[in-house]
């Protein structure tokens, strides 16, 4: 059998209150009481969805108890009951939040009509709230599938760029090391250029593997002490365009192929493979290029020891402006980047 709605009655004269009960009983389950009291404490207990409330009643009266129940319940849809029917008391009874009123002595139909229509509106509520609370647990179980989904793949990501590194520390001993240097300096400069965060994380992804090209240059190439012969420079030039083929079967690593490919270009239009100029190069290249060159300079080569740090900063503002960005090389020079960077990394050992 469906659960019947329930409904309070308070009034302090009885026969009123038998008078509802009579007329509702058969549709509701009805409780009746005699104070405003009372009613606060059933209401605490027991889930209503009308209070029928007598206006005048000794101690606290009907409008008092209304606005209590609203503080109290504001969801319980109430019904005052009047003897003396005044536009007055329905426009108070209307401002405390009532939904209508009863005139004594009541007319049945007018009770079963207006009791109803609370409890048809209060049902609405309920079916509302269901609702959202349904919603509110979809959209949880949805965000909650998101993240475990960006996990996956901001896992998935990290594995294969450390997979990357791995594949091209074996065949090129100069780029391990390096690229995690160059990974450090690129990300420390996006930070004093102003990158955000995110950006900056996948800028120092994406330059820990700019190199990656040089699996597809021959070894020999890679390993050779001397000076290289210009086929050899040739060669070692294709690396950017590997590297950027390399990855563009992967989806979720095309966001770093302007570094891959364009980290050798250079802001006058000298550089390789397009020969692209200024700001046609893409800033993350821009800053990554600057990074390559300062850990270059800052370690021992086959064919020259490493730079001081006064001889790299002397390099650095000579070829502001031809090889490199000068906006970037400011913010070098400008931002002891330079001093705190090699004071990171134990060059001297490397
Ligand atoms: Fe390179």
């Amino acid at each position: 059998m469906e659960k019947k709605s329930s409904i309070l009655v308070v009034d302090d004269k009885v026969g009123p209150r038998e008078a509802l009960r009579m007329i509702l009983k058969n549709k509701y389950e009805v409780v009746t009481t005699e104070d405003g009291d009372s009613a606060l404490e059933y209401i605490g207990k027991k889930e209503f969805y009308v209070a029928i409330i007598d206006i005048k009643m000794a101690g606290m009266d009907g409008l008092q108890l209304l606005k209590r129940i609203k503080e109290k319940k504001p969801d319980i849809e109430v019904i005052l009951m009047t003897a003396y029917a005044s536009v007055d008391t329905a426009k108070k009874a209307l401002r405390y939040g009532a939904l209508d009123y009863l005139i004594k002595p009541f007319d049945h139909r007018d009770v079963t009509e207006i009791v109803g229509k609370g409890v048809a509106k209060r049902m609405e509520q309920l079916k509302t709230r269901l609702e959202i609370e349904r919603l509110y647990m979809a959209t949880s179980e949805l965000s909650k599938k998101v993240d475990d989904a960006r996990r996956n793949i901001e896992n998935h990501y990290a594995s294969t760029v450390k997979a990357l590194l791995a594949t091209i520390d074996a065949k090129d001993q100069y780029t391990r090391g390096h690229s995690e240097r160059v990974a450090r300096f690129s990300a420390f400069l996006a930070e004093k250029t102003g990158f955000q965060h995110d950006k900056i994380l996948s800028l120092e992804q994406a330059a820990l593997i700019h190199d990656i090209g040089k699996i597809g240059v021959e070894g020999y190439i890679l390993k050779k002490q001397g000076s290289l012969d210009t086929m050899e420079f040739d060669e070692i030039k294709k690396h950017p365009q590997i590297g950027a083929k390399i990855i563009t079967s992967v989806d979720f690593l095309q966001e770093m192929k302007p570094i891959i490919l364009c980290h050798h270009e250079r802001f006058d239009g000298s550089g390789f493979p397009d020969g692209i100029r200024g700001s046609a190069i893409p800033l993350s290249a821009r800053l990554v290029a600057v990074a390559d060159a300062v850990d270059a300079m800052l370690c021992d080569r086959p064919y020259r020891p490493a730079l001081a740090l006064e001889h790299v900063k002397e390099e650095l503002t000579l070829k502001a402006g031809k090889q490199f960005d000068p906006d970037v090389v400011s913010v070098v020079l400008s931002s002891g980047l330079l001093e705190c960077y090699s004071g990171i990394f134990d060059y001297q050992n490397i």
